[in-house]
């Protein structure tokens, strides 16, 4: 027994399995906010794609469903960030990763494709060419083929760690290789496109399931240039056509353009990102932690770390596609975001076309006009 009252007060506790407040939860103490989780790291496309190379020769088709990649961050216990885990993957010509659901959302987007490279979501078949996304949202059947006569590879992102952390994972597999087509089927729940039998429940997945890059290219080629994000620069958010908003429940894509030589502002979110290079050379800074990417490098940069991106060629464009745990921040309430510039001054931060400020800022005006 402790001679101080208060030790001895905290020993009894202890044996209660009580706490009192005063004794620690240092994660409430710390008013500087959130420290950003794990490092910013670099996944260098030369050395991933040999890898996959040498996955493809030691890893049978028949081992697993997938032949992934994962980037592992070295300051996680687990994923790429501390809610999203990104990584690559490589199927053969004629292989199939079979069929199988999880409470887990997944996105792919195309890295090698073609048209006759598919993903079946909900019986409905998805081609994969080069660039499109394709989403595979929690609890959807979903199965790979790669019906052309070389290897694909496309990028993986899913909310692994968060539902890790939730102590959300449910898993199922299908049993079969490959999940009847909707068509062959007749069951036309499946049938996701913008007409669908009104005498079913409402498809639990969402409509938007692939995202063509042609569609995606010439909307980025329409806004390039646009006096967009000084943060973000030419920032175009993936949406549902349905509800407008973001691509999954807990995962927004992104594509950005940096045109050649800009260099955005640095800012910081509590969100965090995973970040794929399309095409172009730059640099990011993550917490003066710099960043040499070129194209299809992946890399992440942590929650609340502050950043800003620059295209380093005097020529040529820079496009990245990422993925930002947004959607979930906002579920929240706790989506929150900073830019460096605005620190100390007390004003509010002059961002135009910045997505936190843009359901801010007209309220704000209004408060002036009064
Ligand atoms: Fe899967
Ligand atoms: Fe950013």
């Amino acid at each position: 027994m402790a001679d101080d009252p208060l030790t001895a007060f905290d020993e009894k506790l202890a044996k209660a399995n009580i706490y009192g407040q005063w004794t620690g939860e240092k994660l409430f103490r710390n008013t500087d906010g959130p420290q950003p989780a794990g490092e910013p790291c670099l996944w260098k496309w030369a050395e991933v794609r040999s890898l996959l190379d040498e996955a493809a020769e030691v890893m049978p088709e028949s081992q697993t469903a997938r032949r992934s990649l994962m980037f592992d961050n070295p300051g996680l216990p687990r994923g790429t960030t501390h809610t999203m885990a990104m990584g690559m993957q490589l199927i053969r010509p004629g292989e199939t990763a079979w069929t199988h659901r999880h409470s887990i959302a997944a996105l792919r987007f195309t890295i090698e494709g073609a048209a006759n490279l598919y993903t079946v979501v909900d019986g409905e078949p998805y081609p994969m060419e080069d660039n499109d996304l394709v989403l595979t949202p929690g609890w959807t059947w979903h199965d790979h083929h790669n019906e052309s006569d070389k290897p694909a590879i496309w990028l993986d992102v899913l909310d692994v760690p968060l539902m890790g952390a939730l102590n959300q994972v449910f898993y199922e597999s299908f049993g079969e290789d490959r999940q009847p087509l909707a068509d062959e089927s007749g069951a036309m729940t499946a049938r996701l496109g913008t007409l669908r039998p009104a005498w079913e429940a409402r498809p639990t997945a969402r409509v938007a399931v692939r995202y063509p890059w042609k569609d995606a290219e010439a909307q980025l080629r329409r806004l390039a240039g646009a006096d967009a994000s000084p943060y973000d620069g030419v920032a175009l958010e993936y949406v549902d056509p349905l509800t407008g908003g973001p691509t999954l429940p807990t995962l927004s894509c992104w594509l950005q353009w940096l045109k050649p030589g800009q260099e955005l502002k640095p800012h910081r979110r509590t969100s965090s990102a995973v970040c794929f290079v399309i095409r172009g050379q730059g640099r990011t800074v993550i917490d003066g932690t710099e960043i040499d990417w070129g194209p299809r490098d992946g890399f992440c940069i942590p929650n609340w770390a502050w950043h800003h991106h620059m295209n380093t060629s005097a020529s040529e464009e820079a496009v990245l596609f990422s993925v930002h745990d947004i959607p979930l921040l906002r579920a929240l309430g706790l989506y929150r975001e900073e830019p460096e510039d605005s620190l100390g001054t007390g004003a509010p931060p002059p961002v135009p076309g910045n997505i936190a400020d843009r359901t801010r800022e007209p309220a704000a005006e209004q408060n002036k006009e009064k």
